[in-house]
């Protein structure tokens, strides 16, 4: 019997790659971007297993497309770019990398916060700018972080490791999310509608998956709610908030700041207006980027993978009932 074949859609860290080398023949596609959408379907029918990144959309036809497919593996927590019902109902298992990016994520969703907090990236720019004369007493004057209010939208594992940040810096944290009042406070925050959320704090973080519920679940009406000096920390997924209201609300002085690590669409483009103000920072979707979590991340993703090929559940599976069916 041949070796099992597997595409990966990214040079992944050494380690992960020869670790699978050793258990399948794979094909790494080399390139910086992404492969097209067609060079996965032209592949796929040939494939027993397939590694697959954020930024590769795998739906229904491509999954028609792949008769022995036994696995997808995706490189990343969220799972938003996988039709996971399609996959379900053809038994494919999909796996994902929760739970080693929690603390890397979270803490970049605090640098966020506090890089436009006190406005690190527009004194970066005065300096460069040649603006710095003098020290003055009210130039690039910004929000305070300790004893401030966040609040936390998705209280899952990440946001859950944001709560654990937000303690040192004494803030109270108001918390909407499915978890319960009890258990919301015991982590330390204080369970409210997303509408008691917006009011009342200066600070909030999205920590939800992207689904047709939550897509542009921050829209005109949420910013309106969201008090002038607050900010905005998106390190979900850019589709959660609406990028048009969320231009306006800056433009107009409806919140205060805002910092995002995804952005709808992603990679932002050249001339997108949000990238015209100096109250918004955009980074590249870079928030799970250490270089020790993005190894891990690499292995789970390999684990899951080679499981998969092996006919075995996978370690980290977010449809476990494939395994379900008789
Ligand atoms: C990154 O956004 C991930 O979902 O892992």
């Amino acid at each position: 019997m041949g070796r099992d074949k597997v595409f990966v859609t990214r040079e992944l860290p050494a380690a992960a790659l020869e670790r699978l080398a050793n258990h399948c023949e794979a094909e790494v596609w080399g390139e910086f971007r992404p492969p097209d959408y067609d060079v996965i379907l032209d592949k796929i029918g040939e494939l027993d297993g397939l590694l697959c990144l954020l930024t590769d959309r795998i739906d229904a036809p491509l999954m028609d497309a792949a008769p022995q497919i036994k696995v997808i593996s995706n490189l990343a927590v969220g799972y938003d770019n996988i039709d996971i019902a399609a996959a379900s109902q053809r038994g494919i298992p999909i796996g994902n990398t929760p739970g080693v990016l929690n603390e890397t994520t979270a803490d970049f969703a605090f640098a966020l916060l506090m890089a436009t907090a006190r406005r690190i990236p527009e004194a970066r720019q005065y300096i460069h700018d040649g603006k710095w004369l003098t020290w003055h007493p009210t130039v690039l004057s910004g929000q305070d972080i300790f004893g401030a209010t966040l609040g936390i939208i998705g209280c899952g594992r990440i946001g859950a490791a944001v709560m654990r940040r937000a303690q040192g810096f004494n803030m109270r944290v108001l918390v909407n999310s499915l978890e319960s009042a009890d258990e919301i406070r015991r982590l330390g925050g204080e369970k409210a509608t997303l509408d008691e959320l917006l009011c009342n704090s200066d600070f909030v973080s999205l920590h939800v998956p992207l689904t047709d519920e939550t897509r542009h679940l921050i829209s005109q009406r949420e910013l309106n709610l969201m008090k002038p000096t607050a900010i905005l920390i998106n390190t979900a997924r850019g589709s959660v908030v609406d990028p048009r209201a969320l231009y306006a609300a800056l433009r107009d002085g409806e919140i205060l700041a805002a910092g995002l690590d995804v952005t709808d669409p992603e990679p932002v483009p050249l001339d997108d207006p949000l990238l015209t103000l100096d109250n918004c920072l955009i980074v590249p979707h870079i928030a799970s980027a250490s270089v020790a979590t993005r190894a891990k991340m690499a292995e789970m993703a390999v684990d899951n993978l080679i499981a998969g090929l092996q006919g075995q559940p996978l370690p980290t599976c977010v449809n476990p009932e494939v395994y379900q069916r008789g």
